[in-house]
């Protein structure tokens, strides 16, 4: 009952509804046990002066990194993490954008764009991160997607021994337990991993409709983390027994009776200590319950605060541009380009299609009494559906070749828009203005409808990151730079355009599926329908797929530009690694949490190797 009456007002003030505290007791009634049968990891009561390692940030990367190095008995290790422990709202599929703006995350928002989120206030876009055990693998939509076979292939080329797709897939492969048999028995799939994957149990009619769709248009309905990424299919997501399978569940939970494992939750970690002289990396400075803590670490330190934290406290221990560190007082220890390379998913979120049927994810629809009572007691419903994204294709535009395999836009398919809920989550999180939502969204709240979300691939638009302040309280300054380059735009252009034609597939039409008409906001003085009107279209309802990756760039020696050499060992600094989404040396052509998990997968074993060596030769 303890945990029932903070999540229950939390979620209560910020959505106001009834739903939620009948949903939190519901499900602890009926069985919190059941969903739960590892048992939480216990919040560290006593910590030590030393650690073998001290890993930083408890996410998608670090989660793995922890779990794996404590897997040597005789390795003790330190899991910092400045958020607490997953809530039972947290658990539900169906509701991850109810956690963005809560206490769960960092709430982030961008500077204001001058070519991008034009029709969000202030023209900022929300940049939400998990703040909790489990990083924002306990924020994300949960979709389970890698990445096509060439984005590593081409970290490879850069120069980056081991990180070729051939050299990854292994380590995709061990975290995985797949629930599908039919995947499950291709090479590309693992089973008795820690990390479940699965489709949801439930499907609206839809679902079928984009797949039936996608057909039309000449795709192949194909498993996208197979042998071929082109194509049309139904989301991969890392849910178990109908409920979020976050890293914290799937990595930490079945460490949690390690006695060589401490993790300290509520620990803010302020600054990595490094000896200027020897540039050894020794100690972190952290803040937990009020009291400061310098703890230090033996054999390493691994950052693994995701990519907009992980450059922050590089910046604040002294690694960094030096001509920013200068201007805010930090002492040099390296020169280098720390928060540059900011590559993130930008996409075009505004479309619209009414249905005449009531086949869709309209709130009143799933958040009841039934729905909760079919999730409560078997693990299914209409709740389980992740964020509701029952779909994933990727498609060609014009730009791209069409007989290769590396397409230039990914769908995400919706069950339902920014309307169904009527304006009170996804208008707010996104911080649609009111002029834009009075106009588009208010004449179709709560009617069903549905939408894809055409999302660029590989945005050639690049952005950076700085310190507002040497305070580790402040937050970060993100400048994304979304679509300053024009070609982003046509690309997105041409992917509205395949997103129009998929609505136009019988499949669609046979529920009478509409594409809504309302010009846009702000766009209405523009030639209707036109290129130019959905370039100014695709520039105000731009939101990010929240997939920051690239700034702390993994490169070989030489590079200019790198900051972690390919064994994500910082540059002239010793016994400190990067493990997480910022070492990526481009955004992969997905999305990117089984991305950050297969580096930490790998980092955790590049660790592993290079200490056990040593101990060998020390023999
Ligand atoms: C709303 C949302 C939806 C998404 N949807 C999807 C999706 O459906 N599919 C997908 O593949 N990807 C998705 N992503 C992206 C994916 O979840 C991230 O790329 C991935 O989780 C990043 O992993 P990471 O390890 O780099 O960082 P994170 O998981 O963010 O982990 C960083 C951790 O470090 C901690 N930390 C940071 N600073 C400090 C500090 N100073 N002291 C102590 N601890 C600190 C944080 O609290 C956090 O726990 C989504 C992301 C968001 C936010
Ligand atoms: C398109 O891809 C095919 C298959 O990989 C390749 O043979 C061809 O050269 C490519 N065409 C162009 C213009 O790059």
């Amino acid at each position: 009952m303890t945990l029932i009456a903070p999540v229950a007002t939390a979620a209560a003030t910020t959505a106001g509804l009834w739903f939620i505290p009948l949903l939190v007791a519901t499900v602890s009634f009926y069985q919190y046990d059941k969903k739960d049968p590892e048992g939480r990891p216990y919040d560290a009561k006593v910590i030590h002066k030393y650690y073998d390692f001290i890993v930083i940030g408890s996410g998608s990367a670090g989660a793995v990194v922890a779990s794996r190095l404590s897997e040597q008995p005789n390795w003790n290790i330190l899991l910092l993490e400045a958020g607490g422990d997953e809530t039972t709202i947290s658990d539900v599929p169906v509701l991850a954008a109810y956690l963005q703006l809560s206490d769960l995350d960092w709430q982030y928002k961008t500077e204001p764009q001058p070519t991008a989120c034009l029709g969000f206030n202030d023209k900022r876009c929300s940049w939400p991160r998990g703040k909790v055990l489990g990083g924002s693998s306990v924020l994300n939509y949960m979709l389970y997607v890698r990445g096509n076979r060439r984005d590593y292939d081409s970290w490879k080329q850069m120069g980056n021994y081991g990180w070729g797709y051939d050299d990854v897939l292994p380590y995709f492969i061990k975290s995985e337990d797949n629930r599908n048999p039919y995947l499950a028995q291709t090479p590309y799939h693992g089973v008795g991993g820690y990390l479940t994957v699965q489709e949801a149990p439930y499907k609206t009619p839809l679902a079928t409709a984009f797949i039936e769709g996608g057909i039309e248009l000449g795709y192949e309905n194909r498993d996208g983390n197979g042998a071929f990424q082109t194509g049309f299919m139904l989301s991969q997501a890392t849910i178990r027994r109908g409920s979020r399978c976050s890293t914290a569940k799937a990595f930490l939970r079945p460490a949690r009776m390690r006695e060589n494992l401490h993790i300290a939750m509520h620990s803010h970690v302020m600054q990595i200590l490094i000896d200027p002289g020897t540039r050894q990396a020794y100690a972190v400075k952290f803040e937990r319950k009020g009291k400061i803590y310098i703890i230090q670490a033996t054999k390493e330190i691994v950052l693994s605060a995701g990519s907009v934290n992980t450059p922050q406290l590089l910046m604040l221990s002294g690694i960094g541009p030096a001509e920013h560190l200068k201007e805010l007082n930090i002492p040099v220890i390296a020169n280098l380009r720390v928060g540059d390379n900011l590559q993130d998913h930008i996409a075009a979120a505004g479309m619209v299609f009414t249905l005449e049927q009531p086949v869709s994810m309209v709130q009143s629809r799933f958040e009841n009494l039934p729905s909760i009572l079919r999730y409560a007691l078997f693990d299914s419903g209409p709740l389980t559906v992740p964020g509701g994204v029952e779909g994933l294709a990727w498609v060609n535009t014009k730009y791209a070749n069409h007989s290769d395999d590396w397409p230039d836009i990914e769908f995400h398919f919706v069950s339902g828009t920014p309307a169904a809920d009527g304006g009170v989550q996804i208008r707010r999180v996104h911080g649609v203005t009111d002029f834009v939502w009075d106009r588009y969204y208010a004449p179709i709240a709560y009617h069903d409808t549905w939408y894809v979300i055409p999302m660029l691939l590989r945005p050639k638009s690049v952005g950076y990151i700085r310190l507002a302040s040497a305070d580790p309280y402040d937050k970060p300054l993100i400048f994304p730079n979304y679509l300053v380059d024009d070609q982003d735009v046509r690309v997105l252009i041409e992917g509205v355009k395949i997103g129009l034609a998929l609505g136009e597939t019988a499949a669609f039409k046979k529920f009478g599926s509409k594409f809504w008409t309302q010009p846009f906001p702000g766009c209405e003085h523009l030639p209707l329908w036109e290129d130019e009107y959905w370039a100014c279209f695709i520039r105000h309802y731009s939101a990010t797929i929240y997939h920051p990756t690239g700034t702390a760039k993994m490169g070989p020696i030489g590079d200019p530009t790198a900051v972690v050499d390919p064994e994500l060992r910082v540059y002239g600094v010793h016994n400190l690694r990067v493990v997480d989404c910022s070492i990526m040396p481009n955004v992969p052509s997905g999305n990117t949490n089984a991305p950050a998990i297969m580096v930490g997968e790998k980092g955790a074993d590049l660790i592993k190797s290079f200490w056990l060596n040593i101990a060998s030769q020390n023999i």
